[in-house]
C-alpha cells in the first residue's frame, strides 16, 4: 500500500489489522478509533482537529504532562550515545544513575534493584523472587495471599494472585493456586460499618484466621497499598494497611506492595507506603513501573532486601541465581527518561505543587454525591472515582449489560474527556501537572454529564 494511501486511510487499516487491547474490537465495527497524533501537558490531539483532557493520565502512568520537555530532551540526549545494551554481564551509566536517585526516596532497607519493563513483570518477578528465596533457603513456603479484587497485571503469574474478575476468570484454568482473601471496600461493607468511627477492621478477621491455619505454607502477601485500582479503585484506610502488615510481620510472610499505580505522587506522597507510620514501611519488595519514566517509555523495577538478595548470592554451583531477565531490561531511553522524571519531582517542587490541587479536586469531587446515580464518590490524592448504582438508597448497581460506564466514556469523548469507567466506577486518575482550571473545567464537564444520563 503506497505511503501517501496509507496515512489517507489509516482508519481502515487500523479495522482490519490492529486488535487493541482490553478491546472488544467489534465495538469499533463501524467507528473509528481517533488516531493521537500529538500530545502536550493534559492534552491529546488527533488527526481530525478533536483535542481530548486525558483524565486517566494514559493508563495511569503520565506524571509531568505530555511531552515535557526535560523528559523528551534526555530522551533526545541518551539517543546519541545508547539505544540499547544487553543488561547480563554489562551495565550502563544511566540504569546506575537512577538507582542511585530513587534510592533517596525510598526505605533504607530496600536497596537492591531488579530492573524489567511492564508492571506485570516486575510483579513476577517479585513473586518469583519470594518463591525461589524459600527453596534456596530450603523452607517449604510456596504459597501466595492475594485480594479478591487485587490487581496486578495480565501475565498468568501476576492474574493468579489478582482477583477473580469478569475479564480474567476465563483463564483460572492457568492460574497457581493462592489464597485469596476479601478486600476492603468501605461502601459496601459486609460487616455493616457506616463510617470509619465504628469500624474496628472486622475485614482483618478473615486474614487473621488464614495465617493461624496457614501461615506456614505461606510466602507472600500482594497487595496495592491504600487503593485497589483496576478492582473499582477502592479506597481503604491507613490504619487497615498498618494493622495488616502487624499481623503478617508477626509470621514469617514475604510483604510485596505492588506500587505501580500509586508510586510516583499519585496520592500525594512519593509513595503510597510514605502514608505509613515508619516501623511499618517495610515491604520485602516494591513493584514500581508506569510513572517511574514519567509515562514516557515502558520500564519497570522491583526493588527489595539485603537479606532476599543474599539468599541468592553464592557460588554458581549451589544453584541458587535467578534466572529470570527481558530483553530489553533496564533500556537507556527509559533509565534516562526515569532519571530526569526523578529529577523534575526536586527541580519543579511536584510534591509540594499537588498539594493545593489536590484539596481543591478533593473538596469539588463531593458535589458529585447529590447526583442520583452516583452512589459512592471517593478519592485521594489526584484520583477521584464516582461508584454509579440503579438504586441510590439500596446501593443496587446497575444491570451490567446495560453498559452504563462504557456509555459514558462514549460522552465523555464527545465533550472532549478520555475517562474510560472500570465497569460502572468513573474515575479521574490526573497527572501531577493539571492545573486547578483544569480540573474544574473537567469536573464540571463530568458533572454535566452524569447529570444528564439517563
Ligand atoms: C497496581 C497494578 N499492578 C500492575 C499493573 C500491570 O502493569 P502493566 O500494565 O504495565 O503490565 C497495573 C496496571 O494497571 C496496576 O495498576
Amino acid at each position: 500500500m503506497p505511503e501517501d494511501f496509507l496515512s489517507q486511510n489509516l482508519n481502515i487499516f487500523d479495522r482490519h489489522h490492529i486488535w487493541h487491547p482490553f478491546t472488544q474490537m467489534k465495538d469499533f465495527e463501524h467507528r473509528d478509533m481517533p488516531v493521537i497524533t500529538r500530545g502536550e501537558g493534559l492534552k491529546l490531539y488527533d488527526n481530525r482537529g478533536n483535542e481530548f483532557y486525558d483524565c486517566i493520565s494514559s493508563w495511569w502512568c503520565i506524571l509531568h504532562g505530555h511531552n515535557h520537555p526535560k523528559i523528551k530532551n534526555a530522551i533526545k540526549e541518551q539517543l546519541d550515545s545508547l539505544e540499547q545494551v544487553i543488561f547480563a554481564g554489562f551495565t550502563h551509566e544511566k540504569a546506575i544513575q537512577l538507582a542511585h536517585e530513587l534510592l533517596y526516596n525510598l526505605p533504607s532497607h530496600l536497596s537492591k534493584f531488579f530492573f524489567s519493563d511492564n508492571g506485570s513483570t516486575a510483579c513476577e518477578v517479585a513473586l518469583k523472587m519470594s518463591y525461589q528465596q524459600r527453596l534456596n533457603n530450603g523452607e517449604k513456603k510456596t504459597k501466595f495471599i492475594a485480594f479478591d479484587r487485587g490487581y496486578h497485571g495480565d501475565t498468568l503469574g501476576a492474574m493468579s494472585v489478582s482477583g477473580l474478575s469478569q475479564f480474567s476468570r476465563k483463564f483460572e484454568g492457568l492460574f497457581f493456586d493462592c489464597h485469596r482473601i476479601a478486600s476492603p471496600y468501605c461502601y459496601r461493607c459486609e460487616f455493616g460499618c457506616k463510617s470509619g468511627a465504628d469500624c474496628n477492621l472486622e475485614c482483618l478477621k478473615p486474614l487473621e484466621k488464614l495465617l493461624r491455619e496457614k501461615s506456614s505454607e505461606i510466602t507472600a502477601i500482594i497487595l496495592e497499598p491504600l487503593v485497589f485500582g483496576a478492582g473499582g479503585m477502592i479506597f481503604y484506610p491507613v490504619r487497615h494497611l498498618e494493622n495488616l502488615i502487624k499481623l503478617v510481620k508477626a509470621h514469617d510472610i514475604h510483604i510485596i506492595f505492588d506500587e505501580i499505580a500509586t508510586g510516583f505522587g499519585r496520592l500525594g506522597r512519593m509513595f503510597a507506603m510514605d502514608f505509613l507510620d515508619e516501623n511499618l514501611r517495610k515491604p520485602d519488595f516494591l513493584c514500581i513501573s508506569k510513572g517511574l519514566t514519567g509515562g514516557f517509555l515502558p520500564l519497570a523495577l522491583t526493588i527489595t532486601t539485603n537479606d532476599i538478595f543474599n539468599s541468592f548470592f553464592d557460588d554458581y554451583e549451589k544453584n541458587k541465581t535467578f534466572f529470570h531477565g527481558h530483553t530489553f531490561t533496564a533500556n537507556p531511553l527509559g533509565c534516562a527518561a526515569a532519571l530526569a522524571s526523578t529529577k523534575i519531582f526536586k527541580e519543579e517542587n511536584t510534591l509540594e505543587n499537588i498539594r493545593g490541587k489536590i484539596s481543591f479536586l478533593q473538596k469539588e469531587k463531593e458535589k458529585f454525591s447529590e447526583l442520583p446515580i452516583v452512589g459512592d464518590v471517593r478519592g485521594m490524592g489526584m484520583i477521584c472515582a464516582f461508584e454509579l448504582v440503579k438504586d441510590k438508597k439500596t446501593k443496587e448497581p446497575f444491570d451490567s449489560r446495560l453498559r452504563t460506564g462504557w456509555k459514558i466514556y462514549n460522552e465523555g469523548l464527545k465533550k472532549g474527556l478520555i475517562i474510560r469507567p472500570l465497569g460502572d466506577v468513573i474515575y479521574l486518575f490526573l497527572p501531577l501537572s493539571t492545573q486547578k482550571t483544569e480540573i474544574s473545567y473537567i469536573l464540571d464537564t463530568l458533572f454535566e454529564i452524569l447529570k444528564d444520563f439517563r
